[in-house]
């Protein structure tokens, strides 16, 4: 019956396969339900590090069934390799633990080369996307042209459409972009053999989920991205082309709302964002700098899945407050208070200025959001470490308060803090 949901509330990076893995002990299937190998996912279990970009990060916990839903975009290539890499770590990534829907659209070399092209035509005006070929994917989807997953039950017939398709989009690539031809002949080839590879993952998600979720089995969804970077409710166009909230997992995964009873919405102690478009609370500063770290440490604020330094700034109470509206946040998880460590004074936006006027909601515009100011509530930090804090009355009393001061500000309950990347570094409230 039971079916959660975490979301991540901010841009993208919150930390949300930590808390997915925190959740999975308790899932009989972790799913993820849209984006692609634009995510990263980091999960640290018994000191081991690993960054997962496709798979659900439920596949760490031995005996859970993962989904990956129709409504994510995979790179057979990435997927491939994932694979291997898990396996070659000894955790079981076999046919019986994975399942992926035949409705998932494939990435293409074309995706990544139109992708890389589209960025740089934009010029000034660039998103910044991960270049993974996330967006002409997702376009392609929506102009129902795309390649589905479950056309590789077939590897010959896969092998001649994919042939014919990279031949169509080289028209484009060569023409309009003046890009070079991809060859697709190789292309063809080397897609028969994942094909072939990856044939006996492909299931009817939607199927799986709701029959597990009839028999009260417990479906844990994993969010990608972020709220912020959703195609309908982020600050677009400076957005991801996926739906990464809430509502996303119902489509992405093809079940009912009936089913839900947690939204649990990750959100870091302060705010980061990768690539380009508004971020009200940034630090352009040595503040910024010193949230940021220097890239020595795996924590460090530098993307798992492009190595791009992430821009930082003070934590955002009127973004958190527009995820909790439209995700139905039940539940926050709060990360990485750890970093928060050492700062004499912490500030927290609680509102903006646009043009003198105070705002508490979220505008929906990219340019009024480029021009809102923050408006800060400043608190007292601790200098204490606080990683080995494993309840709430471990930590000191300011961040007691920071705490409790989100949950006032948001109007959510605060149940899971992260105070280090570890497993066992984790508070439930
Ligand atoms: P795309 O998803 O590669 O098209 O990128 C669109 C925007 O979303 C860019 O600003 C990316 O930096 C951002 N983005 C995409 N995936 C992630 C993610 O997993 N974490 C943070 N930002 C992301």
């Amino acid at each position: 019956m039971p079916a959660t949901i975490v979301v991540g509330a901010q841009w993208g990076d919150e930390g949300k396969g930590k808390v997915v893995d925190w959740a999975a002990e308790r899932a009989d299937l972790v799913a993820r339900y849209g984006g692609g190998d634009n995510a990263g996912h980091t999960v640290t279990v018994g000191g081991e590090r690993f960054a997962l970009h496709l798979i659900p990060s439920g596949i760490l916990y031995p005996g859970k069934l993962c989904l990956m839903g129709s409504g994510m975009v995979v790179n057979p290539t990435r997927l491939v390799a994932e694979l291997d890499g898990l396996a070659a770590r000894e955790v079981d990534v076999s046919p019986d633990r994975l399942k992926l829907s035949t409705g998932a659209h494939l990435i293409l070399p074309y995706h990544i080369a139109l992708d890389g092209a589209q960025e740089a035509g934009r010029g000034k005006q660039a998103i910044g996307t991960t270049k993974r070929g996330i967006g002409p994917a997702y376009t392609d989807k929506s102009a129902r042209v795309g390649l589905r997953a479950g056309s590789m039950y077939d590897p010959e017939n896969f092998s001649e459409k994919v042939y014919q398709a990279v031949t169509g989009k080289n028209t484009l690539l060569t023409r309009v972009y003046e890009q070079p031809a991809l060859d697709a002949k190789a292309i063809a080839v080397e897609f028969h053999d994942y094909a072939r590879r990856l044939a006996p993952y492909l299931a009817d998600v939607s199927l799986i989920a709701n029959q597990a979720l009839e028999a009260d089995q417990h479906l844990l969804c994993e969010g990608a991205q972020g709220t912020l970077l959703d195609l309908n409710h982020g600050t677009y166009p400076f957005v991801t082309s996926s739906s990464p909230t809430s509502g996303g997992a119902l489509t992405g995964l093809g079940f009912g709302p009936r089913h839900v009873t947690q939204v649990i919405g990750v959100a870091k102690a302060y705010t980061t964002r990768v690539g380009a478009g508004p971020f009200v609370t940034e630090l352009l500063d040595e503040t910024g700098d010193r949230l940021r770290g220097t890239g020595a440490h795996p924590w460090d604020e530098f993307g798992t899945t492009t190595g791009r330094p992430r821009r930082c700034g003070w934590l955002d109470a009127v973004i958190l407050r527009y995820a909790a509206r439209v995700n139905g946040l039940t539940h926050l998880a709060l990360t990485k208070l750890d970093i928060l460590s050492g700062f004499e004074t912490l500030k927290i936006a609680v509102a903006y200025d646009h043009e003198g006027q105070r705002l508490t909601h979220l505008p929906l515009d990219a340019a009024v959001l480029a021009a809102c100011q923050p408006i800060y509530e400043e608190l007292p930090g601790w200098s204490e470490d606080i990683r080995d804090a494993r309840s709430l009355d471990d930590l000191p009393a300011a961040a007691q308060h920071y705490v409790a001061r989100i949950e006032e500000l948001v109007g959510v309950p605060v149940t899971l803090v992260s105070v280090g990347p570890g497993r066992e570094q984790t508070i439930v409230c």
